[in-house]
């Protein structure tokens, strides 16, 4: 693949560029990252996104601000960081997740170079995890097969392949041939502006059409499956995912297609009980209006809550976990894979 990588860490200077996805696809520009206010700026603002390269970023932006500090403010230091990267976005689990993997090394007593060693180690296991997804979602993409897909959950979202789109690049590279329609995802447009253009750059068959196209689609039967990511799936399963992502659930299940959610492991928080539990991001009404109805009041939510009855499946770097299945989320909780492939 020729695309751009989202987090470039030099392991030799503990320097972080961050990809500017803001200024994509027409534009490749990096943004160093040298201050905790450049980490948590680029986190929010969306120049890094995607459930799992915002935990890979904040992980490696903690590295940043450890380098800068004394060695007796170093835990505190750490400490500081990490609660204003978690504060950065608040949905997605992998943030958080990522966070504190670096607070129990720092707990622990471990210095720069532990903590170094374990931002590296959590980019690394998010590659491998990835083609796990992959692998275990491969089945899905069947010949011919016409899969609809939401947002980004590509490889501009993780370390590389994506969560969604992994079974499809895998397949692709395969020789297997499906169409993927990417919806333009309103109102930042990751769909039109990342998913369209790195499945394009693929060679990967792809058409752009309107979020508001989706329904129509489905109802002539021209989608067999609809396959997103996930910022976070909750205790009884439920999922939580980019604004619009219900709307395709709810189609799904009223015209009987499939609708799978592909999410690494770390996305599955089970210390929160329901979907109605997780705090849904509000981003500002200018997002919506864009400045042509100055005057109008616009909610923003950036993402929404499926509940886990309309939920097929998860594609997981533990294997297919099926809904229907007796105790489908075991394998999550326990961390053994379910189908090892
Ligand atoms: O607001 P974004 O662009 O960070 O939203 C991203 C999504 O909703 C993705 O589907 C999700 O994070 C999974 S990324 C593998």
């Amino acid at each position: 693949m020729t695309l751009p990588a989202a987090i470039v860490w030099d392991e030799s200077n503990l320097q972080l560029r961050l990809l500017d996805q803001r200024q994509l696809p027409e534009t490749t520009c990096y943004l160093d990252i040298t201050s905790l206010d450049d980490a948590c700026q680029a986190i929010s603002t969306l120049s890094v996104r995607g459930a799992p390269a915002i935990g890979i970023a904040a992980a490696y932006a903690l590295i940043v601000c450890a380098k800068q500090a004394p060695a007796d403010e170093l835990n505190q230091v750490i400490e500081t960081a990490g609660t204003a990267l978690k504060a950065a976005r608040p949905t997605a689990v992998n943030l958080a997740w990522a966070v504190n993997r670096l607070l129990a090394v720092s707990r622990a007593g471990g210095g720069l170079e532990a903590l170094a060693r374990e931002a590296q180690t959590i980019h690394e296991q998010d590659r491998q995890i990835c083609r796990a997804i992959g692998n275990a979602g491969r089945r899905l993409i069947t010949p011919g097969c016409r899969v609809l897909t939401h947002c980004n959950a590509g490889a501009l979202a993780v370390s590389e392949l994506g969560t969604a789109t992994a079974p499809m690049y895998l397949s692709h590279q395969d020789g297997i041939r499906f169409k993927v329609f990417a919806d333009e995802t309103r109102p930042l447009l990751q769909g039109a502006r990342l998913t369209a253009w790195e499945l394009d750059q693929a060679g990967i068959d792809v058409t752009l059409i309107c979020d508001n196209a989706a329904a129509s689609l489905i109802a002539q039967g021209e989608i067999d499956l609809v396959l997103v990511g996930t910022d976070r799936v909750t205790a009884n399963g439920d999922v939580v995912n980019k604004i619009g992502t219900l709307n395709l659930a709810v189609l799904c299940h009223h015209y009987r297609i499939p609708f799978y959610v592909a999410c690494p492991s770390s996305t599955f928080d089970p210390d929160t009980p329901t979907g109605a539990d997780v705090p849904i991001e509000q981003r500002s009404a200018d997002e919506v209006t864009g400045g042509r109805a100055a005057d109008v009041k616009a909610l923003n939510p950036a993402f929404d809550v499926t509940p886990a009855a309309l939920v097929t499946g998860l594609v997981t770097d533990l294997g297919l976990l099926d809904y229907a299945s007796e105790n489908p989320l075991g394998p999550l909780l326990t961390g053994q894979p379910k189908h090892p492939d």
